[in-house]
Order: C-alpha cells, then structure tokens, then sequence
C-alpha cells in the first residue's frame, strides 16, 4: 500500500501521470462529431494544412490543444476549435488519437 502510494506521488510529481483519468472512448466520440472532417476518422489529415495526429504522442497532443486554447498557438480553425474543449475533452482526445497504431514505411533511399 505505501509502495503503491509512493509510485503515484512519484509519477505525479514526475507529471508522467496526467492528473485526470483519460477515456479514449469519449475522446473516440468527440472526434468523429468535431475533428474527423479535417483530420479523418484514422487520424490521418483531410486537408493539406492540417496534421496527421493517428498515433501522435499524448503529451504532445495536449499541449498543442492546451496552446491553441490559451492562444499561445494561433491558426484560425483550431483556435476556434479548442476554444469550448475542457481540459477532460482534451485528455480523452489525446488518449484516443495516441491509442491508434501507425506503422512507417521508409521509402528505398534514391541512388
Ligand atoms: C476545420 C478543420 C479542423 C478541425 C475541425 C479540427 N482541426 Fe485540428 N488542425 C487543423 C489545422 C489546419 C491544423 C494545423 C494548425 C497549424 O498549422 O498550426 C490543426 C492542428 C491540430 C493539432 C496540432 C498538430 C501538431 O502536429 O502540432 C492538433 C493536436 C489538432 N489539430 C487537434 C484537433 C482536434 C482534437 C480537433 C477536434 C476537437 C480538431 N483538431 C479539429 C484543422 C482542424
């Protein structure tokens, strides 16, 4: 018990932990009704500009939708889109968008 207490002050003070539980499901949801028509339903961008987020690393989805939220990031469809995301929509919405498996093919070097 005291291990188990010590290792979640640990990861909390390491932030390795984020402090709220994420549902991917939810973030799953959330995403089809609000992200899917510019970055597709695999995660895997619909417009040129936009990126592909299909296995991208939670802390960095966070902090990218965190940015754009709190204005330090500025492009005129995510800052409209991030404006209304709590900080539980952006947790599931990382979660979800993190879960999804990519693999990479890197193309024969040219001669
Ligand atoms: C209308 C189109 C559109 C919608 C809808 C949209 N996005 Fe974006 N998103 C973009 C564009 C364009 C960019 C590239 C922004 C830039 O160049 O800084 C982007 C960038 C991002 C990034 C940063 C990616 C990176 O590599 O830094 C994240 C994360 C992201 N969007 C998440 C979301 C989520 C989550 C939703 C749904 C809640 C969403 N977006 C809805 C167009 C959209």
């Amino acid at each position: 018990m005291k291990r188990m207490i010590c290792a979640s002050l640990l990861a909390a003070a390491l932030g390795c932990a984020p402090a709220m539980a994420q549902d991917a499901k939810a973030g799953r949801a959330k995403a089809s009704a609000q992200c899917a028509v510019c970055h597709g339903t695999d995660g895997i961008a619909q417009l040129p500009t936009a990126a592909n987020l299909a296995g991208q690393q939670e802390v960095y989805l966070v902090k990218a939708l965190e940015d754009f939220r709190a204005g330090r990031r500025v492009n005129e469809m995510m800052t409209v889109v991030s404006k209304d995301l709590s900080d539980a929509d952006i947790a599931n919405l990382a979660a979800w968008y993190a879960s999804m498996k990519v693999t990479v093919q890197v193309p024969e070097r040219q001669p």
